[in-house]
């Protein structure tokens, strides 16, 4: 099939590589040249474990190139995907500007019977103005269908490689057995429904796993008032099939580009039909509050962070990744220097002038490990408490260390809700 993937990012890249590889004809495009310039060299702008193979092996077949043409994406293309950024507003909505721009860019240009698919997150009830603004600029026929995506960076070609199920929102026409024979490769689990189900599925996935973030934190607090702890807590709930031992994170809360943005979405749209007294609005409220809150407790704890030195690891948003957005470095950092500490910091791959965990350790009076990247889950403690400066505090916001093995390293352990 002939495909045009509008927005190069996380999604696009990913998806343009993936589409190619199982034989169509896909043609990439975004408005970010520089970007566009380093994908035909065969270059990810970002770090995806697996994904600069894929994108090399599917441009030397031919079945993908890259442009920053609508004409020249478009004007073959029988199935869209538009996967361009939906970040909040200021009032927390979803600003769709940057599908809307895309929509109308690309209208001029589509052909007969062309399917266009919104894969970005979007509100239920985009689609009708996509129509809308479509078909003030041309007058092929085209169907506008809704299949939202739930990769996750970090895992992001194995997960639309293997997706645990395709959900197709499609109207009546041609678009639901267009597109299931494109995602057949893929999975046999197809899921057909409204579009505005389709969307409201994406939000609600993104809502229930922030919740459950939520949830643990709460649990993790509680904990922190007497002599349990959360890990052990999980371990026992876990074991309820109908809870799972899976995704339960007690730490810093939810960060990255979807958690938050999603969440403010749904919180925003609650507020704006009436819904005031939301679960989702409380939801958005504890995570933008729990690092603040995490904060001044460690600072009692560490006897004030004003004068201290302080290294951080991790400054992704997860292991994995080096996007950055919503990190929980990010509001860590500045709160610390707003409170007067130095900070040094280490990354495996967000790069700039980052130091290695030791170079970051030495002189620091606290270590705060941010994210569990897999090279600082095996680090030398008494090699980190040789090089520290008294009190020597280390902070695992991610419950990966064992405390006693820390405590007997000559550190102080701090984890959460435990
Ligand atoms: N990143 C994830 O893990 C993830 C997972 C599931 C769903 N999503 C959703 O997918 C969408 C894309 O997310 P992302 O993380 O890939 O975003 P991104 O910011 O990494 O990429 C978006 C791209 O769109 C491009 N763009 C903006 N306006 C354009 C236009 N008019 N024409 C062409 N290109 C344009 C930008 O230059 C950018 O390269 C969002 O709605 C997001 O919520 C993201």
């Amino acid at each position: 099939m002939r495909l045009a993937c509008i927005g190069t990012g996380f999604v696009g890249v990913v998806t343009a590589a993936v589409f190619a590889k199982l034989g169509n004809t896909v043609v990439g495009l975004d408005i970010d040249e520089g970007k566009i310039a380093k994908l035909k060299q065969g270059i990810v702008p970002f770090f995806e474990p697996g994904l600069s193979e894929l994108l090399v092996e599917t441009q030397k077949t031919g079945n993908l190139t890259f442009t920053t043409s609508y004409a020249e994406a478009i004007s073959s293309a029988e199935v869209i995907f538009i996967m361009v950024g939906t970040p909040s507003a200021p009032d927390g909505q979803a600003d769709l500007q940057y599908v809307f721009a895309s929509v109308e860019a690309l209208a001029p240009h589509l052909i007969d019977g062309a399917i266009v698919v919104i894969k970005s997150t979007v509100p239920p009830g985009t689609n009708d103005k996509v129509k809308e603004l479509i078909g003030a600029k041309t007058k092929v026929s085209f169907e506008v269908a809704s299949v939202p995506e739930f990769l996750k960076e970090g895992t992001a070609v194995e997960d639309t490689l293997h997706p645990d199920r395709i959900i197709l929102g499609v109207e009546l026409g041609h678009a639901k057995e267009t597109l299931t024979k494109l995602h057949e490769p893929l999975t046999q689990n197809f899921i057909v429904m409204k579009p505005a189900s389709a969307q409201m599925c994406k939000y609600a996935s993104n809502n229930y796993l922030a919740t459950r973030i939520t949830f643990i934190n709460q649990i993790a607090d509680l904990c922190e008032q007497n002599d349990a702890d959360v890990e052990e807590v999980i371990r026992g709930m876990g074991a309820d099939r109908r809870i799972g031992s899976h995704y339960w994170y007690p730490g810093l809360g939810y960060g990255g580009s979807c958690f938050p943005k999603d969440v403010k979405e749904i919180a925003a749209y609650a507020q704006h039909v009436g819904e005031s007294d939301s679960l989702f609005i409380k939801i958005d409220l504890l995570n933008s509050t729990r690092i603040p809150k995490l904060m001044a407790k460690y600072d009692q704890l560490v006897g004030g962070f004003a004068g201290k030195t302080v290294a951080i690891l991790g400054l992704s948003f997860k292991k994995n990744t080096n996007d950055t957005r919503e990190a929980p470095a990010e509001y860590v950092i500045s709160w610390l220097r707003a409170h007067q500490a130095l900070v040094k910091t280490a990354d495996p791959q967000v790069p700039a002038d980052t130091l290695d965990p030791y170079q970051a350790a030495t002189g620091s009076h606290v270590v705060m490990l941010l994210v569990e990247w897999d090279e600082y889950l095996k680090l030398d403690l008494t090699k980190l408490a040789s090089v520290m400066k008294t009190p020597k505090y280390f902070i695992d916001t991610r419950n990966q260390y064992d405390p006693a093995a820390v405590s007997a390293a000559g550190l102080k352990y701090q984890g959460v809700g435990r």
